[in-house]
């Protein structure tokens, strides 16, 4: 199995949408997904499933070690698409435990999602890289970090590089997949000039080739609980997150080498 975080310093840049939508287009193709909703806010379970926030989820897992896995995989109507929502347990706790707290529980959790058969865990992480998210990105195999498209948020790069550097000292093993751009506007050139000022500032390969355009299907799309390539006119909007997938799997194909295991 392989797991993904999905997380940024800053919020608000579409990480949860990402998150959703591209983990819809993996468990599309066959590949068994399973999407957990590790922000306290709990925005990948309120969208999906209106009682989620009556559902045991992550933040109890980390809470309770006699809690068993399969009390908190959510099925959907997609045999290969599970979630698992943030839950209950309050985040005070886990937050002001500091980073490292919860370490050991994370990684119990991420066994525990590979010896149910998942082929892929994908975790939406709240805003920040430290607490519970830390550990999430200190357990997980990879990274990729949505960036919003705007001038301003291009100003935070260098703190992103900073960031970047930071991961890779958390979780040396850590596979950095990149940036990857969202609500590009192409009819704006505030937003198209910051989004090529992105791709001169870092390395090449840490930005996705795939940008998410902005787009008001996505916010249709969560607000009826659901991946924007389930609405009747989403196709369109979820040829990108096929797109953004290809990628992410041709990003990881090199990195199974480098450990030895064939393709
Ligand atoms: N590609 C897009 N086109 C249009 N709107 C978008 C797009 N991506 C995200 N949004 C909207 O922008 C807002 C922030 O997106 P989202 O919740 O995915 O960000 P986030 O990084 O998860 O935020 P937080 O840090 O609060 O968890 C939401 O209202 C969402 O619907
Ligand atoms: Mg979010």
């Amino acid at each position: 199995m392989i797991s993904i975080a999905v997380s940024s310093q800053k919020g608000g840049v579409g990480k949860t949408t990402v998150s959703i939508n591209l983990a819809h287009a993996f468990a599309r193709a066959g590949v068994r997904t399973l999407l957990v909703d590790a922000d306290p806010q709990g925005s990948v379970g309120l969208s999906l499933t209106r009682q989620s926030r009556l559902l045991a989820g992550f933040y109890d897992y980390l809470a309770d070690p006699g809690l068993p896995l399969d009390r908190l995989i959510v099925p959907t109507r997609l045999e290969t698409f599970s979630l698992v929502a943030s839950g209950q347990a309050s985040d005070y706790e886990a937050g002001g435990a500091g980073m490292g707290a919860h370490l050991a529980r994370v990684r119990a959790f991420l066994r525990s999602v590979s010896a149910r058969g998942f082929d892929l865990c994908l975790i939406d992480t709240a805003a920040g890289l430290f607490g519970v998210t830390g550990d999430v990105i200190a357990s997980s195999d990879a990274i990729m970090i949505p960036q919003q498209a705007e001038p301003l948020g291009i100003r935070s790069v260098p703190k992103l590089l900073e960031g970047l550097n930071r991961l890779r000292v958390m979780n040396p093993r850590l596979s950095v997949l990149g940036v990857c751009l969202t609500m590009v506007q192409h009819d704006l050139a505030e937003s198209t000039e910051a989004a090529a000022a992105l791709r001169q500032l870092l390395p090449p390969d840490m930005v996705f080739q795939t940008q998410i355009p902005r787009d008001g299907l996505f916010i249709r799309a969560s607000a009826r609980g659901l991946p924007v390539g389930v609405l009747e006119d989403g196709a369109g909007a979820q040829v990108v997150f096929d797109s953004l997938r290809a990628e992410i799997e041709s990003k990881l194909e090199p990195a199974d080498h480098r450990h030895g295991y064939p393709g």
